[in-house]
């Protein structure tokens, strides 16, 4: 038996697509249900956050994460293929009549990847306070919380809809089938099967 962790939603959705391809079955949670468990497979709907927890832990030996998430926090595990879904980038927003002002002292950036927009910063020699926030961060520049923001960029139409452009491309993410490395090195005969089987429908 293999336990997944799966990110709720659309992710979710695409990967038991491909198990679908792959397995000929179809694999689909139950109304509310958090476990989905059908031919040797135990799925885990989890908070997008959340899945590197589980499988770091060992709670899960896989699971599917975006690479944003992976590299928010410094996870010990396994890399094991691209999905080719999900796929977003991760980029500065700031109000569309305006540009990042460079010579500023310290710049104000809401965002919900701390650590990336961080670095980013830190890599321009630019001192950055960090506002966390764990939603609608497209608001912050608007009413003044921050003077950018980072975050998602999928269609680039939440940005835009808010008077908001895309700024510079920080990280390309897609979701990426990740292993608990224990569970790599103890199933990994198993594990490598489903990877092939997986790569043949991505
Ligand atoms: C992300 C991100 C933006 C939106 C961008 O939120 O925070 O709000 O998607 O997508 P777009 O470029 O296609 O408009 P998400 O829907 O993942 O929800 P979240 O706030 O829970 O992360």
């Amino acid at each position: 038996m293999l336990t997944i962790a799966l990110p709720k939603g659309r992710i979710a959705d695409e990967t038991l697509d491909i198990f679908q391809k792959a397995f000929n079955e179809e694999f689909i949670f139950e109304d509310r249900k958090l476990i989905l468990e059908k031919s040797g497979f135990r799925f885990l709907s989890v908070r997008n956050q959340d899945v590197p927890t589980y499988v770091q832990y060992g709670s899960a030996d896989l699971g599917v994460v975006g690479l944003d998430v992976l590299e928010e926090k410094e996870y010990d595990l396994v890399k094991l293929l691209d999905l080719h879904i999900g796929k977003c980038k991760v980029a500065i927003g700031l109000m569309a009549n305006d540009e990042i002002d460079w010579s500023k002292s310290e710049i104000k950036v809401a965002t919900k990847h701390e650590k990336i927009a961080k670095r980013y910063f830190e890599q321009k020699a630019m001192a950055v306070e960090i506002i966390k926030l764990y939603g609608s961060i497209e608001l912050a520049p608007i009413v003044g919380l921050s003077d950018c923001i980072v975050d998602i960029v999928e269609t680039g139409s939440t940005m835009k809809q808010n008077g908001l452009k895309v700024g510079e491309t920080i990280m390309e993410s897609s979701a990426h089938l990740i292993a608990n490395k224990n569970s790599y090195y103890l199933k990994k005969q198993a594990i490598l099967k489903l990877k092939n089987e997986m790569q043949k429908y991505i």
